[in-house]
């Protein structure tokens, strides 16, 4: 397993307000990875970083290592057209506030097209036919009525399943998963992960999770980072993290999970 994608001593942050002072790891291909840190500490920040689709106002520094099989190309180097082409087909995202990230004004099939045509080459029929394929593989069954709704016409996990299925359309080698499933009832966000983590085996993409949420890590994922302050300060295995923490924040951390 190579890495697919290393992120080297990203700083970044507005000029009164340092946000991420020195982050560093590695995601392997294949592999779910998942970063940890309570909110505001930097983490949709970190997760947009990665294509440079901060504020305006940002400053950054840092590498943002992308790994093709013949090469590397540090993402923050690039710009314009070059990283367009990385976001819609290398690198997808899912945020947390799906129904927002959708189009009011369009269908939810016309949207899952549009990334197919694009960034696909699809032409219009089988753009059409690919799509309610897409919405069947993330499990609706009648994925015709879905392809035809508005987004106000669907629920939040409904939502969250539009936007794993437009985020597959292009086929991504790492999905970034902004806190997916935060804004759902607890019994769909576990439908909705074990949506992605199906997906994610069955196609073989590595998955950059990140989430406030301890207790959602546990099953999800082998490898964890904990962020605190603008930097990682805790790094390894899920389970050797969750049997043996090595520092007071996790151990912290830890402690509210289990409250619950
Ligand atoms: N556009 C912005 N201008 C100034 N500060 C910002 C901006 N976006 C985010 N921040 C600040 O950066 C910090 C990290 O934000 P964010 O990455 O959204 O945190 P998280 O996703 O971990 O909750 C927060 O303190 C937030 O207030
Ligand atoms: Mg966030």
């Amino acid at each position: 397993m190579g890495v697919i994608l290393e992120v080297k001593d990203l700083k970044l942050g507005f000029s009164k307000k340092p946000v991420l002072e020195g982050v560093s790891f590695n995601i392997n291909e294949g592999e779910v990875f998942s970063l940890v840190g309570e909110s505001g500490e930097g983490k949709t920040l970190l997760c947009l970083s990665l294509t440079k689709l901060l504020p305006k106002d940002t400053y950054y520094s840092g590498e943002v290592n992308f790994y093709l099989p013949d090469k590397k190309i540090n993402l923050l180097n690039l710009s314009g057209e070059e990283l367009r082409k990385f976001r819609g087909t290398k690198i997808s995202y899912i945020f947390q506030e799906s129904l927002a990230s959708l189009n009011p004004f369009l269908r939810i099939g016309y949207q899952i097209e549009e990334v197919l045509i694009y960034h696909k080459k699809f032409s219009k029929k089988p753009a059409y036919l690919k799509s309610l394929e897409l919405l069947k593989s993330v499990g609706f069954k009648n994925s015709q009525r879905v392809y035809l709704s508005f987004p106000h016409q669907i629920s939040g996990g409904e939502a969250q399943r539009v936007m794993i299925a437009m985020a597959l359309a292009s086929e991504p080698h790492l999905l970034i998963c902004d806190e997916p499933t935060s804004n759902l009832d607890l019994t769909v966000q576990l439908q909705i992960l074990k949506l992605l983590k199906a997906k994610q085996q069955e196609l073989g993409f590595s998955i950059l999770f990140v989430t406030h949420d301890l207790s959602l890590v546990e099953k999800f994922s082998k490898k964890l980072a904990i962020l605190h302050q603008g930097r990682i300060v805790e790094e390894g295995e899920t389970e050797n993290i969750f049997r043996n923490p090595q520092t007071g924040y996790t151990r912290q951390l830890l402690n509210s999970v289990f409250k619950l």
